[in-house]
């Protein structure tokens, strides 16, 4: 992959995203010396401020949420000088007009060779209007080098609003430029799971119907909303965790192998998983689906609020903050084997992991095994975070006179294996934006089917009548139904 040289334009300079996450990995790539050289980052928002004070700003963020710490002050300052300010609203064309200006001029200062990526880390209402924008004034041409555009998540909010960003994106950029952002498919565990299911011998071939029994996607999270009351209040834990992040995972696990690792055969497959999810008939949303809102509760022995009474969250919330969904692959490998997933805010710990669960053996030879011992079927977790590993349950003889079996574990984890800390998601995905790579991007067409797929339980939950909230405590693993909904098929949650 060519490592160019490059300007780096991120609408929405002053927001979280760029604090914590997007300078921060640019940083962490810079002094890991990977980040390609020479390189301008130019920061654009609506407050006036000089490229001094953004600088300083930055420094600040960098200390406080960079993963390599501290930045020694040389080094710093280097990274430093090569970052700009330009001050304007993405609405006002005049904007286009200065951030061209600045452009040409640290283009030809810095011989950047005319290589422009554009960042869009706005509040998603203004995506149209800076792609747009971008369109008029002619700044994304590509004249010398190349030109592209990442686009932070949520990608649209339902279908048609999917569809009509796509559309005006597709009037400025060739989807061969356009990188919609997932920043979990840039985790070190995620890529891991194509490693894992495709490098290896001995796990591809029990890696359907014959041999799984159900698949289980947990992704927990402690925190409530934090200040993003607003946001999630248009949000909800479907759009804003299951149609992007856990899809993403289930994808990873139920795809085929690609022809190769590359960006069009890759996202060829997941596509293709997407396609062969059963549709979610509009009478049988309740069947396939549970939602949740947490009411006030303790965790870690500290009493928290529940989701209504969060800053910027409406008393009579109507909004989910936990959901659980059983979906089905009809295709030849998956068919007849549940994937089940939930996510929630404020449960009990931050957990993410893929859950194979196998089925268990077809006779059962150790008949003299104590009544009280039960053989577990197979068992293969894949954690995402924290804890990062993987990790095969079996049943092994417990030492003793008799034949009494217990479940054991094999576990791996990524610190005792491989020591120190993994690079953030956004790095990767960074330096992959940067090299041409979008294989770990989500393409257009994969988005728009993630959305169409989800829009009878989406329409189910806007409309009808206001569900009972709040139906779990805070610190719990959600409301009852989400049990009583896998236990009906004679299953069980894991408990994590
Ligand atoms: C974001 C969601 O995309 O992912 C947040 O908007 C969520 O609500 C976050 O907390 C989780 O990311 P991570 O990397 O902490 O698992």
């Amino acid at each position: 992959m060519p490592d160019d040289p490059f300007a780096l334009v991120i609408f929405g300079a002053s927001g979280d995203l760029t604090k914590r996450k997007l300078v921060p990995a640019l940083w962490g790539l810079f002094q890991g010396r990977v980040l390609p050289e020479p390189f301008v980052i130019i920061g654009v928002a609506r407050s006036e401020m000089s490229h001094e004070v953004f600088r300083e700003r930055m420094r600040e963020a960098v200390a406080e949420f960079a993963r390599v710490q501290p930045p020694a002050s040389h080094v710093w300052d280097r990274f430093a000088s090569s970052l700009y300010y330009c001050a304007g609203s993405p609405a006002d064309p005049l904007l286009y007009e200065r951030l061209g200006a600045l452009l040409k001029e640290l283009e030809k200062d810095t011989d950047t060779g005319g290589n422009r990526l554009f960042y869009c880390a706005t509040p998603p209402s203004l995506y149209p209007q800076i792609v747009t924008r971008l369109g008029t004034s002619g700044l994304h041409r590509e004249k010398a080098g190349w030109s592209r555009i990442i686009i932070e998540k949520p990608f649209g909010r339902d279908l048609a609003s999917a569809r009509e960003l796509n559309r005006i994106v597709s009037l400025v950029f060739r989807e061969d430029q356009v990188y919609r952002i997932d920043h979990y498919l840039g985790k070190e565990t995620v890529q891991n799971i194509l490693v894992f299911r495709f490098a290896n011998g001995i796990f591809e071939p029990l890696w359907n119907r014959n041999h799984v029994n159900h698949v289980q996607i947990t992704v927990a999270e402690s925190l409530g909303v934090e200040a993003r009351g607003a946001y999630y209040e248009e949000a909800g834990a479907l759009r804003d965790m299951i149609q992007n992040h856990i899809l993403q995972l289930l994808c990873l696990v139920a795809m085929e192998p690609p022809v190769t690792f590359d960006a069009s055969p890759v996202r060829d497959e997941k596509t293709k998983v997407l396609r062969a999810i059963r549709p979610i008939h509009p009478d049988q949303v309740d069947q396939v689906a549970v939602r949740g809102q947490y009411g006030p509760g303790f965790l870690d022995g500290q009493r928290v609020p529940g989701y209504r009474s969060e800053p910027a969250v409406s008393p009579d919330s109507r909004t989910e903050t936990f959901a659980a969904l059983r979906l089905h692959v009809d295709n030849f490998r998956w068919a007849g084997v549940p994937f089940y997933l939930r996510t929630g805010k404020r449960l009990p710990k931050r957990a993410s992991e893929i859950a194979i669960q196998f089925w268990g053996t077809p006779h059962l030879l150790f008949r003299r095994t104590n009544p009280s011992d039960r053989i577990e079927p197979n068992l293969l977790v894949l954690r995402i975070q924290p804890d990062e590993g993987m990790a095969l349950t079996f049943g092994a003889k417990l030492p003793g006179p008799e034949i009494n079996i217990r479940s054991v574990t094999m576990d791996f984890r990524y610190g005792a294996s491989f020591g120190g800390e993994p690079p953030e998601a956004y790095e990767r995905l960074l330096l992959d934006a940067l090299r041409g790579d979008a294989t770990l991007y989500a393409r257009g067409d994969w988005v728009d089917v993630a959305w169409e797929m989800l829009t009878p339980v989406l329409e189910a939950w806007g409309e009808g009548l206001a569900p009972k909230f709040p139906n779990y405590e805070a610190g719990t693993w959600g409301p009852p139904e989400a049990d009583a909904f896998v236990e009906r098929e004679g299953r069980q949650w894991r408990r994590l």
